[in-house]
């Protein structure tokens, strides 16, 4: 088992009726709030009037800026940087999913950096360690931004979309009732993203983290029990609380704790992706992870006794045959996809071949590549692994 350091300082309230404590944890941090929310959400399900009346009886000056993108884009971050200084803002309030939290992070952290934004981005995320209280509202169950320092942000006009670290929440509130209106394609593919956080994971060559393994496993199982039920019927209050502690905690980094980190090799795949189409992340990870599953277990053969796991532990399957058994947990993955209606190919999504060339020579120069990964992959491999997703 591997060293490994815990640090989550977030506080975290998870539940029906957690927002009755909004009031009192922003006037910890001030009264001058800046309100982020994203493109209209909040206000169709009646949380953006909650939030307000909340502000209101606190006595808070509400600043707003709206129409964060799903994958926040730089400019966004720049408004509101500026948005902070002009209103002398004491803390932020993101209300939404996990690009309105994570554009809420960019513009805590760049608050106190000295340069435009894009460069603090490039750079890799806060570099003073200095930000703005943030407290946030998560609406989604997908991305764990809720629970961890990352945010990922985009610039159309380089087409490069980068995940950095930049300060975990001050206050996370979680009320599962809230994600009770997210459409079925979004639970769908916040879904698949919190299932390939764990696999990024859980496909590594440390066994004897037991707890992690537990973890990564009952996260996996969750999902596939919960994401059917919460898109039969999407008030059922359990599959939600389930779908959104999963969240929560796949991204947190506890799952790896004990493990030989990874690459993140998917979600580096995908964020070109979504930085050359736009598309949405959970969507190009459930096209990418069997197809990354496939292509690894075909090049290193010694990787099939992790596959044998993921099929037994996870899926339930058996078999004498390893090689068999290894293909079959895959396979039962992508029939999971397809069961709850995800893409299967870049294909539907109108992506052909033109750009899987630039990508790669991106992820190398972004994140260095993927040659150290749990299997190595090279700009070639990569370059199949997208041709795979046609
Ligand atoms: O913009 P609004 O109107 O709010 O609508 C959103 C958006 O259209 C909608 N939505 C959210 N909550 C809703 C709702 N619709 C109805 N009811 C609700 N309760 O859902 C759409 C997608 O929202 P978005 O925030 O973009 O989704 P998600 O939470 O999946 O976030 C995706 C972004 O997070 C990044 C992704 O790359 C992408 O940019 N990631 C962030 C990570 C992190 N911070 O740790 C890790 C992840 O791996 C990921 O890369
Ligand atoms: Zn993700």
């Amino acid at each position: 088992m591997e060293n490994f350091t815990h640090f989550i300082p977030t506080e975290y309230h998870f539940g029906k009726g957690a927002i009755d404590c909004l009031g009192e944890c922003l006037s910890r941090f001030g009264q001058n709030v800046l309100l982020t929310y994203g493109g209209g959400s909040i206000k169709r399900s009646g949380l953006y009037d909650k939030i307000i009346d909340i502000c209101k009886s606190a006595s808070l000056n509400v600043t707003e800026l709206p129409g964060v993108e799903p994958n926040p884009q730089i400019k966004t971050v720049r408004k509101g940087i500026a948005l902070c200084k002009s209103e002398s803002i004491d803390v932020i309030l993101s209300v939404g999913g996990g690009s309105t939290i994570d554009c809420s992070k960019a513009i805590a952290a760049g608050c106190f950096y000295n340069g435009d934004p894009w460069d603090m981005v490039l750079a890799g995320g806060n570099q003073g360690g200095k930000s703005l209280p943030l407290v946030d509202v998560m609406t989604l169950a997908a991305t764990g931004s809720e629970f961890d320092p990352d945010a990922v942000i985009s610039n159309e006009e380089t087409n490069q979309k980068l995940d950095g670290k930049y300060c975990c929440p001050n206050v996370s509130i979680c009320d599962p009732t809230f994600t009770f209106s997210v459409p079925a394609n979004q639970t769908a593919a916040g879904s698949a993203d919190i299932m390939s956080h764990i696999c990024e994971q859980y496909f590594s060559r440390v066994f004897d983290s037991d707890l992690s393994e537990a973890i990564g496993e009952g996260i996996l199982k969750s999902v596939i029990k919960n994401l059917p039920k919460a898109l039969a019927n999407p008030s059922d209050y359990s599959a939600r609380a389930n779908l959104m502690w999963d969240s929560s905690v796949a991204c947190s980094g506890i799952p790896a704790y004990g493990k030989i980190p990874t690459n993140w090799p998917c979600h580096a795949m995908e964020h070109e992706l979504s930085g050359f189409y736009n598309i949405t992340h959970g969507v190009g990870l459930a096209i990418l992870t069997p197809r990354w599953m496939r292509f690894i277990l075909k090049k290193d053969p010694t990787v099939t006794p992790r596959f044998v796991q993921f099929a037994r532990n996870v899926w339930g399957l058996d078999s004498d045959d390893d090689a068999a058994l290894a293909r079959e947990g895959i396979e039962a993955l992508e029939d999971f996809f397809a069961s709850v209606n995800l893409p299967s190919t870049l294909t539907e999504l109108g992506i052909g071949d033109e750009h899987f060339g630039d990508m790669a020579d991106d992820i190398e120069q972004v994140s260095g590549g993927l040659e150290g990964d749990y299997v190595p992959l090279t700009k070639e491999d990569i370059v199949n692994i997208y041709k795979d997703c046609l």
